[in-house]
């Protein structure tokens, strides 16, 4: 991955999320030197398997399990500052040494019970399918210049006044969306002042750091949350996240330019899921769909909701491949399509009996869209045991060689189970 042109790589998911980003950051991270999440929040799931250790990082770089990188969170996530120090402890609890290792952009913006609140509050009416966490309600107020940052921590006074202005606007909301929940200025400043001195601790100008980590060549991986069909701009809208989930959100969140950049890592499963509200074309019927599900462990890592399961949809990773500059792409969870007669590949579309070439703006159209179906030979036998593509059955070279065409961009790497040696690199 990382040679002597190739310095700072994005890796970003490019389906709807939950593509296996964190078991490629990880298996990654082993040769960087700098770890960076820089858009999202604690609506991310990250899960790595180590051995028989699970971990599931929600907010904390998946970097982290590497005792050589550093890590930053950057200043376009948006941070559930109780929820990182529960991460926090549990890794230290189980041996995972961080002290010196973890940095927090003083521009990130803080979520706040409040945000919960109305995130929960107005999902009754939009039902978008959030996770809760706060994540959509927090960007508002970034954007609506209303915020709380991790710096403003550092004049508590002015913290108070920006929270007092926050929960009564918070409150009136919260009345107009008939939810019977009140946040309290008391509580608000409480946690505030209580986590401000472990938060300023790690606080820092993450974007220097960045830069300055480009500017000496060290190895920098800058780490996505959810996928490209979840982008606020480019994704499904609006059943989508609230952040720019493609490598355009790199480099805004992390805090340096686009020329920084060598490469766009894709992440794929080699089918496809959703989790939450919104279309998914190559759904797969319901018996086959539960089989995907089962086989597959589709169960969301940070709320547990089963997640919708269909078709790789070519369709969706030309788009990815469009809107991220996407210069490799990783095929994860191949394993779990070990044991099918055959396997449907998404193709395109067709809408009202046309062709459809474009991903559709308009998530009404896309929800009409026919995915057009091409029937790819099962392998039927186990690939996790396989390190080199020539390892493969041939069906399952078939397989790869075919999405790879249909994407138009080079597989880089092929994830055959969740275990940090179970990955094959490709020339
Ligand atoms: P929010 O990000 O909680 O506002 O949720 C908005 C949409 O993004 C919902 O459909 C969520 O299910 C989806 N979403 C958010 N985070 C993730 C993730 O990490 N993986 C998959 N879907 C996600």
């Amino acid at each position: 991955m990382f040679d002597a042109g190739t310095r700072c790589m994005v890796v970003v998911g490019a389906q709807w999320g939950d593509e296996g980003k964190g078991k490629l950051v990880d298996v990654l991270g082993e040769h960087a030197d700098l770890v960076v999440r820089y858009q999202g929040g604690a609506n991310a799931g990250h899960t790595v398997v180590i051995g028989s250790d699970h971990y599931v990082l929600h907010q904390i770089p998946s970097g982290i399990l590497h005792p050589g990188a550093s890590c930053i969170i950057g200043n376009g996530v948006v941070l559930d500052a109780e929820q990182l120090f529960v991460e926090l402890d549990d890794l230290t609890a189980r041996g995972i040494r961080l002290d010196g290792r973890l940095f927090i952009s003083d521009r990130a913006h803080l979520v706040l019970p409040l945000h919960k609140q109305l995130d929960q509050a107005s999902e009754k009416r939009q039902n978008i399918g959030t996770t809760g966490r706060g994540i959509g309600p927090c960007y508002e107020d970034k954007v609506g210049r209303r915020g709380l940052r991790v710096g403003n921590l550092r004049n508590l006074d002015e913290a108070a006044q920006i929270l007092a202005a926050r929960v009564d606007r918070a409150n009136h909301q919260l009345h107009e969306l008939n939810s019977d929940q009140r946040a309290s200025f008391e509580e608000h400043v409480e946690l505030v002042r209580r986590l401000a001195p472990r938060l300023l601790s790690l606080a820092a100008d993450t974007g220097l750091l960045v830069h300055r980590a480009v500017k000496d060549r060290k190895r920098v991986l800058l780490e996505g949350a959810q996928g490209a069909l979840l982008d606020v701009d480019h994704g499904t809208y609006p059943f989508v996240t609230s952040s720019n989930t493609t490598a355009g959100g790199a480099t805004v969140g992390a805090g340096i330019g686009p020329t920084a950049i060598d490469g766009v890592l894709g992440v794929v499963k080699a089918y496809t899921t959703r989790v939450g509200n919104g279309p998914l074309p190559t759904e797969a019927e319901p018996a086959l769909s539960e089989r995907l599900r089962t086989v597959g462990g589709e169960f969301g890592a940070t709320t547990g909701r089963p997640r919708r399961c269909g078709w790789f949809d070519a369709s969706v990773v030309r788009y990815a491949a469009r809107v991220n500059g996407l210069t490799g792409l990783a095929v994860t969870k191949l394993d779990v399509l070990d044991h099918f007669d055959t396997i449907p590949v998404g193709t395109g579309y067709k809408l009202d009996g046309g062709e459809c070439a474009e991903m559709p703006a308009d998530v009404e159209q896309l929800a009409r869209v026919r995915p057009v179906y091409e029937e790819l030979k099962g392998w039927n036998a186990d690939t996790g045991g396989a390190r080199k593509v020539d390892e493969l059955p041939r069906q399952a070279r078939a397989y790869l060689d075919r999405i790879q065409e249909l994407s138009g961009v080079p597989i880089r790497y092929v994830s055959v189970g969740t275990r940090r040696d179970q990955i094959i690199e490709l020339q």
